[in-house]
């Protein structure tokens, strides 16, 4: 199955596209998210014992991690 990285994964869009992919098992899922007062992990906690999930808070622009 392929790994995917989504960014911004704990706002609104990104944890409900994270959601769907897991559940219907089309992709692993790395969510990289600085974690800002738009973010809200609640929404993807039925994911904290899925090994296919894995969740990185960091910003996008640390070139490094994110390369
Ligand atoms: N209940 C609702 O209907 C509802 C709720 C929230 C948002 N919305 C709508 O959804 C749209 C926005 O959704 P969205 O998911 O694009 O945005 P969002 O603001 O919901 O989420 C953005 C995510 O990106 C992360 N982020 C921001 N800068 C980052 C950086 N430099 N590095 C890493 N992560 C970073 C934030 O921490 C946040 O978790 C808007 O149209 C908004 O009105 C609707």
């Amino acid at each position: 199955m392929q790994t995917i990285l989504v960014t911004g994964g704990a706002g609104f869009i990104g944890a409900n596209f994270i959601l769907q992919a897991r559940k219907a098992q089309w992709a692993n899922v790395i969510n990289l998210d600085k974690l800002t007062y738009a973010s809200n992990l609640q929404t993807l906690a039925e994911l904290q014992s899925d090994p296919s999930y894995h969740f990185i808070q960091s910003d996008i622009g640390n070139v490094e991690l994110v390369s």
